[in-house]
This record gives C-alpha cells, sequence and structure tokens, in this order.
C-alpha cells in the first residue's frame, strides 16, 4: 500500500513518515524542495510539487492507494487544500486521513480554523472514505518559546488564558496518522486529538519557573497587547489576525479536553497521550 505524504518535511510529518515506515507501508512524500541526501530511508520515495500547482500534485499521486493531507497555515491555505483533494479525487484514492484542527466546527471566524472545516466538508460530501484527525494546540510549537525562556527571558508568552488548552504532543498526532492510515476501522471517523492536562498560561509560567527553577511570569492574554507586540515583530498582520482569532476563540470556546476524548484517543494509540510533563523535561534534557 503506497501512501502520499503532505507536509512531510514539518512538525505532524517528519514523525508520521517514519510511523507509516514502522508499519510497512510504502511512503512517497511530497515537498517542494529535494531533501538534503540521506534525510529519509532510501525507500522513501520523494516527488517534488506544490499544492498550488495542480500538475505536479497529479503527478505526485499517481500509484498512489492513500493520502495523508496537511496544510501550512497561508493565506492560500483553502486553495491548497482543495487542490490537494480535487487531485485525490481524480486520481481514486481510496482513503484520506486530513489533518484539521480541534472543534473545528465551531471556530468559524479564524481563517485557518475555519478552512479546516470547509475541507472537512468538501472531503466528507466526496464519498472517499476519510479519517478526520482534530487536534489541540501542539505542544512542540512551544520549542520556538521554550528556548527564550530557558534563555533568561523570565517571560511565558504564550497567552493560553486562564482555563488553558489540552495541548497534544505532535507524535501521538502522527501515531494517530498512521493508525488511520494502515488499520482497518478508521472511517469515517473524527479524532480529537489532545494532551492528559490542561495547560494555562499562569499554569505553565508556574510550571516553567519550578522546573527551571527561576522566576518566569506569564505575558497575560491582554490581546491588544498581544497584538501590537506581534506586529512589532514583523509578523504577517494577516497571521496576527488569523491568531488573536485563534486565542480568543479558545477563550470564548474552551480548548480543555473531555474525559470521554482522552479515553478515546488513548483506545486508538493502545496507551495513554504523551503528557506535557515528560515532553517539557525532555526539552530541558535536549537543550542542556
Ligand atoms: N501548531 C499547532 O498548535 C496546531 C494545532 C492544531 C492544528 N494545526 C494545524 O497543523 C498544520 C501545520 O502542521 P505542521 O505544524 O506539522 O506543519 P509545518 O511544520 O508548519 O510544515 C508545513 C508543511 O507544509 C508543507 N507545505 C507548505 N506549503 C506547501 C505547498 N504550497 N505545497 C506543498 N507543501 C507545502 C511544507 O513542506 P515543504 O516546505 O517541504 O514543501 C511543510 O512540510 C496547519 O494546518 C495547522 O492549522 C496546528
Amino acid at each position: 500500500m503506497k501512501i502520499l505524504v503532505t507536509g512531510a518535511t514539518g512538525n505532524v510529518g517528519s514523525f508520521l513518515v517514519p510511523e507509516l515506515i514502522k508499519r510497512g507501508a510504502q511512503v512517497r512524500i511530497f515537498t517542494r524542495k529535494q531533501p538534503a541526501d540521506g534525510a529519509y530511508p532510501k525507500e522513501v520515495e520523494v516527488a517534488i510539487g506544490d499544492l498550488l500547482d495542480p500538475a505536479s500534485v497529479a503527478s505526485a499521486l499517481k500509484g498512489v492507494d492513500k493520502l495523508f493531507l496537511l496544510n501550512a497555515v497561508s493565506p492560500s491555505e483553502l486553495m491548497e487544500g482543495l487542490i490537494g483533494f480535487g487531485m485525490a479525487q481524480r486520481a481514486g484514492v481510496k482513503h484520506i486521513t486530513y489533518l484539521s484542527v480541534y472543534k473545528a466546527d465551531t471556530m468559524r471566524n479564524s481563517p485557518h480554523m475555519a478552512t479546516k472545516l470547509a475541507l472537512e466538508s468538501a472531503i466528507s460530501h466526496s464519498g472517499i472514505p476519510f479519517t478526520f484527525l482534530r487536534p489541540n494546540g501542539y505542544m512542540q510549537t512551544e520549542l520556538q518559546i521554550i528556548q527564550p525562556v530557558i534563555a533568561g527571558m523570565g517571560l511565558y508568552p504564550l497567552p493560553l488564558g486562564e482555563d488553558g488548552i489540552s495541548m497534544v504532543d505532535v507524535r501521538d498526532i502522527a501515531e494517530a496518522a498512521a493508525i488511520s492510515l494502515t488499520e482497518e476501522g478508521h472511517e469515517g471517523q473524527t479524532y480529537d486529538l489532545v494532551g492528559p492536562t490542561v495547560r494555562s498560561g499562569p499554569g505553565n509560567a508556574a510550571f516553567w519557573s519550578k522546573l527551571l527553577d527561576k522566576p518566569i511570569q506569564y505575558g497575560g492574554h491582554d490581546m491588544d497587547r498581544w497584538e501590537a507586540m506581534a506586529l512589532s515583530q514583523q509578523m504577517p498582520a494577516w497571521y496576527v489576525f488569523d491568531v488573536r482569532a485563534m486565542f480568543e476563540g479558545f477563550y470564548s470556546q474552551g480548548f480543555a479536553a473531555t474525559s470521554f476524548q482522552i479515553a478515546r484517543l488513548t483506545k486508538l494509540l493502545g496507551h495513554a497521550p504523551r503528557s506535557y510533563e515528560d515532553f517539557a523535561k525532555e526539552a530541558v534534557a535536549r537543550s542542556s
């Protein structure tokens, strides 16, 4: 069985490729640039292309049975997703596992989240067997901010709010994706991918303070202040708009997992979802 993996070089995809190989799948990755020599085992096929270029997607899909579809957050995310899905439909793939987002059905004013709902709708109405993966916030996103915290900023800058979110380890996302693509019984399923504990802004500041044995303050969640800071750091304005709407959605919708979701994920993975505590300790050990 041959599986085309989009987003293979990113956070989730880089863990998904070895998970698929471990389960005996033939893997073809789709990427915009040739990977460095030795970046992948030699049995991994590489298709160079761009999700904005339908012909390159059609060519990558030749002889492929199943598709893992992941789209980067960008102003053209919906176009990229619909081209990936549409060309897979034309190619007659037997299954699509689509990387969506937690609570995609309720987060309608954040562009990258609204995009996920539109793509879920297109895929679920196509007749192609599918699995939707709806991850909560990635723990690994914090790697970009843990480093400055460790280096001495003394600030926990993610505006997670007081109620918090159930961050998930991307290794669990990759495992869930591999299971959905290589085992029977996941057609038509939507899985919420969540961590076992709720991580709040003040809670994470206190957690890091204890772990690193130094004072770490929470930066707060005044979103006007956050937006001004993000724009001053030259983040693209469209991205700041999108991420602000996402954080505000966290506060209004609630992003804490239910015990049912944790139990269902535990059953899917065959083990408890990885904990934030273990993730943080590993990150610190790697950086020291
Ligand atoms: N971060 C979070 O907390 C979080 C939570 C829930 C859901 N999500 C969702 O997760 C997705 C991002 O996943 P990720 O973090 O694993 O990805 P990532 O690390 O941001 O990497 C993006 C991937 O997309 C590929 N890509 C970008 N533009 C492309 C194009 N035009 N054509 C083909 N490939 C393209 C890149 O491949 P090349 O550069 O090799 O071409 C790369 O592999 C987003 O949809 C986001 O909304 C994120």
